[in-house]
């Protein structure tokens, strides 16, 4: 590798139980961190979690050029550690930061700079079935100016969290056909920071309203299924799992693509295909067993017990033999070491 990572260890080690920590609340030990200058990356290192030292005229502060990732590291049943699928992230963290003008990070710096800290706070990663350690890889426009440009610099940074499940129950959602996540020719496909602050508004709405989340609809239309709150969606019904197709508006999830995968193996037809709310709305009406669930790195799958339209609520399929759940243990198996990896999803370090 062209790049040399320096390793600062901090040796005051903080947290054995990490069980009752809240999702992303309490960091390891543990940053990656390297500078982007000149036009290229300078100075990659491995330091105690710190504070950073920002000019109040930093251009990410202004305007919105930040792109993250999320990503897991799990413990495998032989006691090894794995990291799931860094090169899809690192495709889908690329192609977010082309959109938002943004530089690239040369693969094995992102590989390396991973498996370096995943190494060092390897201590951190839950051994339980439904524990990971969270990894966020990220990068902010740096360049001390107030003026609206493309930052000629960056910090590329790597923190990590443990995390549990992140959903304690069953979602309620809601069918949100007023706000819009993402438009057509926008940065729905990026991981970019604004997409989610954009989103506080709506959710926060639906909140009061008592939903957990919003179910996005298209923002030509306000019918066709997006995502679900920062998640992907899945349907399953008839014996069909629909979800909505990569149009450019909602991400290339790691876990979607995981899924469907899975599914595809085990013989289960799948359509990627707009799905209108009303489509499922219908077939909820006529009695049909729908399964509904969110899929995202965070909370794997997330299902869905409450779907809301207007006024009117549907109950979706949560029973212990859904298809979801079976989708869910199967990939929890592969990261485990318990299954075989076919498909060399595990990044052992
Ligand atoms: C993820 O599932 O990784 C997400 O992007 C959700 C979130 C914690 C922002």
């Amino acid at each position: 590798m062209e790049y040399t990572i320096s390793i600062t260890e901090q040796t005051e080690r903080k947290i054995t139980d990490t069980k009752s920590i809240p999702f992303g609340k309490v960091p390891t030990e543990h940053m990656f961190i390297a500078e982007y200058r000149n036009n290229k990356w300078s100075n990659p290192r491995i330091v105690p979690f710190s504070h950073l030292v920002l000019s109040p005229f930093a251009l990410c502060l202004h305007y919105g050029q930040t792109v993250f990732e999320g990503m897991k590291a799990f413990m495998m049943q032989d006691g090894r550690i794995n990291i799931y699928r860094p090169d899809k992230h690192y495709e889908r963290f690329t192609k977010s930061l082309d959109r938002m003008c943004m530089p690239a990070v040369p693969k094995d710096l992102f590989t390396e700079a991973l498996h370096q800290l995943v190494q060092l706070d390897s201590n951190w990663v839950p051994e339980e079935a439904d524990g990971a350690l969270y990894i966020r890889p990220f990068m902010i426009a740096s360049e001390d100016r107030i003026g609206v440009k493309v930052s000629d610099e960056y910090l590329f940074m790597i923190v990590c969290s443990p995390a549990y499940q992140y959903y304690a129950k069953p979602l309620k959602v809601k069918i949100e056909n007023r706000f819009v996540r993402a438009a057509d020719g926008g940065t729905g496909a990026a991981k970019c920071g604004g997409n989610y602050g954009a989103a506080f508004y709506p959710t926060q709405q639906a909140r009061e309203a008592g939903y957990d989340q919003v179910l996005w609809t298209d923002s030509r239309h306000h019918e066709f299924i997006e995502e679900s709150g920062t998640m992907n969606v899945m349907f399953y019904i008839d014996n069909v799992l629909i979800t909505p197709p990569l149009s450019g508006t909602i991400l290339d999830g790691v876990t979607r693509d995981s899924l469907l995968t899975l599914a595809r193996e085990k013989g289960i037809q799948i359509q990627e295909r707009p799905i209108s709310y009303t489509e499922i709305q219908m077939a909820l009406e006529d009695g049909k067993r729908v399964e509904a669930f969110g899929a995202g790195t965070a909370a794997v799958i997330a299902p869905i017990e409450t779907i809301g339209v207007g006024n009117k609520h549907y109950n979706c399929y949560i029973g212990e033999d859904a298809l979801m759940y079976r989708l869910q243990e199967e990939l929890y198996n592969i990261r485990k070491g318990i299954t075989e990896d076919k498909h060399n999803w595990n990044y052992i370090i």
